[in-house]
């Protein structure tokens, strides 16, 4: 018996509906309706097949997840092979590239398409009348394996293309990546369940999707960011690649965003750089660079060298990872006496810089770690963090190495270390004898973000602590020219530059000096906020806990901080030297409690033509904003100038309002 054909139509309806909210989630980040809703949508759709199995079709949004196969992967082979590409680690090396492709094709002026390297597994995808009959890994190029079951549970592969005149048979390669936040979170689960660790997001992508089950792949988060054509039948496709990439997005496939064209080779070397600018914010990993020559038709003349195109250069970031020598451990003691483990390498060029001392962070990381001296490691240093040991190469290490033993007192000032926090972080409790505390809290003191002293560096610290010309930060303003000249290796040039930058740094601002004092956890933004709501050093002084806590940001613990610092006699001393030293800073409006953008938080971005961020930072301040650097769910709105950069894609993908210069002007009138 024919089924009832509105129930027919039924079943369609909902298979389009689901398709379209998949592509707005999985492909375009921008749910329209509500999980719940989508949940109904398709547990209807799966209650209509049960009855009516005759209607389930392979497209259908319920059959992404199929039965286990019986004899492992089937092999591919790729009817074109799938290449590989040159890679380039310089400038020199870019230019090169550039020069050959103008003389091989004797056309000076040359457009590329650039895009992210991205840092996971090479896929092809078979699409035949518009449907997807097969996915295949890269393999060796030439023969990969079937895991067509494996890349029908990921949610951004289309199973039916969306358009209405499907090409009769076309291959997309591309990339399928896992995201940090999903490798963050896999990592997790797999340690509560005891299960395998994966190193990075590029091999936990390519360990799920050649999970044997693809139950197991369905629920790891993958995503496939589409990037060529393989071979295609009976379609014309655009002239260019940047072209090409934009007919896959109507397609209803995934493309990296970060992506534009560009001309000449300093255009490339310039894109290298914005590109690795804006890699930390980036919501997958990637390890360069490609550039592609934009026509095809060039791309034909230029063909294939080997096993990699002439028309297309991968210029990768340095490596973030490598492996070097831990030659010994020592600890070092900061401002608030935190003892931080630090290993002392043999120095490796890793990141980008060469490194030789990497973090260790406290003592459990280390007994965690099993970090040993003589041990082979793995050090990382990605972007501007700080360069730590990823792991110890444990196959290397000497038979005879022992276990680190932590200090259970302080290698300066000789107190006891205490543990705090559950016991991870060790302090030493030597307080303001301990000289190591002093000289992190003047340098403190001096740095760039608080009173800017230039030229007071970090040795010229240790050695006036080290000598006894200063004992705390009130000291440095009555150091003189004499004794400053009379330092080893200070020229006398240089004695009277750090006077007078001494000198100019005690016009400074009420928010520098209160950052610079070196309250617990009272960073940039707090001190900020202390200024605009007490607008004076004394109220603050004299704030009881209870005001302090009316302050955005402060809690209670940080309120005790305040106000326990300035109670304390010696604080009290400093504060009075430095004060009849002279430092002065203009009066501070007292924030409006109620204006607009009193308590939101807002990011800058971009440059302004009429005037700097730093300025437009501290109006906003004034006004009660909260101003921070990088863009979040707890982020109100952000500001964008002009070259905004990757701030504002992560502002819209959050849905967070982003205005420009004019509503700033607004907003400070
Ligand atoms: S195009 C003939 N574009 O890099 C050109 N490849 O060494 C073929 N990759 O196996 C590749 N991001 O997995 C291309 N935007 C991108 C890429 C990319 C990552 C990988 C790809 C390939 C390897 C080449």
């Amino acid at each position: 018996m024919d089924v009832d054909s509105s129930i027919v139509k039924k079943v369609e309806k909902l298979c389009t509906e689901i398709d379209e909210h998949n592509h707005r989630y999985y492909v375009q980040d921008q749910p329209s309706i509500a999980d719940a809703e989508y949940d109904r949508l398709l547990r209807q759709l799966e209650q209509l097949e049960a009855t009516h199995p005759e209607l389930i079709v392979a497209t259908s949004p319920t059959q992404r997840v199929g039965a286990k196969p019986d004899n492992g992967f089937a092999e591919v082979s790729h009817e074109l092979p799938m290449l590989s590409l040159g890679n380039a680690f310089e400038d020199e090396e870019v230019r090169e590239f550039h020069a050959r492709v103008v003389n091989r094709l004797e056309i000076e002026q040359i457009e590329y398409a650039v895009e992210p390297k991205l840092d996971g597994l090479a896929i092809s995808l078979l699409y035949e009348g518009g449907k997807l009959i097969r996915g295949a890994t890269r393999g060796d190029g030439y023969t990969g394996e079937d895991v067509t079951l494996n890349v029908r549970a990921i949610r951004s592969v289309p199973l039916q293309l969306r358009t209405s005149t499907p090409p009769p048979r076309i291959e997309i390669r591309g990339e399928v990546v896992m995201p940090k936040a999903g490798f963050d979170a896999l990592n997790r689960n797999q340690t509560d369940i005891g299960g395998k660790l994966y190193v990075n997001p590029r091999n936990a992508a390519a360990g799920s999707l050649r999970q044997l089950d693809p139950a197991i792949s369905a629920t790891r988060p993958l995503e496939f960011y589409a990037y060529s054509a393989g071979i295609t039948e009976g379609v014309d496709l655009p002239p260019t690649h940047s072209g090409v990439l934009d007919y896959f997005e109507s397609l209803g496939l995934r493309v990296t965003q970060n992506r534009s064209v560009v001309i000449g080779a300093e255009a490339l070397i310039k894109a290298y750089e914005v590109m690795g600018e804006s890699r930390d914010s980036l919501s997958y990993e990637i390890d360069g660079i490609v550039y592609k020559v934009n026509l095809i038709t060039l791309q034909e003349r230029l063909g294939f060298v080997s096993r990699a195109p002439r028309w297309a250069l991968a210029r990768k970031f340095p490596a973030q990872e490598e492996m070097t020598i831990v030659e010994s451990i020592d600890v070092q003691v900061g401002r608030t006496g935190a003892i931080t483990p630090v290993a002392r390498l043999k120095p490796v060029f890793v990141g980008g810089v060469t490194v030789s001392n990497a973090t260790l962070h406290n003592h459990t990381e280390i007994q965690r770690l099993d970090v040993r001296v003589g041990d082979t490691v793995i050090v990382r240093r990605a972007g501007d963090v700080i360069p730590e040991v990823v792991s110890v190469v444990i196959d290397q290490r000497n038979t005879n190495s022992q276990p680190y033993d932590f200090p259970t007192l302080c290698p300066v000032c000789e107190s006891d270390i205490v543990y705090e926090d559950q016991g991870i972080i060790g302090r030493c409790s030597g307080g303001l004898f301990c000289q190591a505390q002093v000289k992190e809290s003047i340098k403190h003191f001096v740095s760039r973000k608080a009173m800017d002293i230039e030229g007071l560096g970090s040795k010229v610290v240790d050695v006036l602590v080290d000598d006894g010309l200063i004992k705390n930060a009130g000291d440095i303003f009555s150091i003189t020219h004499e004794q400053f000249a009379a330092l080893d290796r200070m020229a006398e040039k240089s004695a009277q530059n750090l006077i007078d930058s001494i000198e100019k740094s005690k016009r400074t601002t009420l928010p520098r000096f209160l950052f610079g004092l070196g309250i617990p956890q009272i960073g940039e933004t707090t001190a900020g906020q202390l200024a605009n709501s007490f607008g004076d050093l004394e109220s603050i002084r004299l704030a009881t806990e209870e005001d302090l806590q009316a302050v955005p940001d402060i809690g209670p613990i940080v309120a005790k901080n305040v106000s326990e610092f300035f109670a304390q006699k010696h604080n009290q001393e400093v504060i009075e030297k430095l004060l009849e030293a002279g430092i002065t800073w203009p009066d501070v409006e007292v924030a409006e409690q109620d204006g607009e953008l009193s308590g939101k938080t807002i990011v800058l971005t971009g440059t302004f033509s009429s005037l700097g961020r730093t300025e437009a930072k501290e109006k906003l301040a004034a006004l009660g904003a909260k101003v921070t650097s990088s863009v979040s769910k707890k982020t109100d709105l952000v500001i964008a100038g002009s070259e905004p950069g990757s701030k504002v894609d992560k502002a819209e993908k959050l849905g967070v309002l982003v205005v420009g210069e004019v509503e700033l002007l607004e907003y400070l009138s």
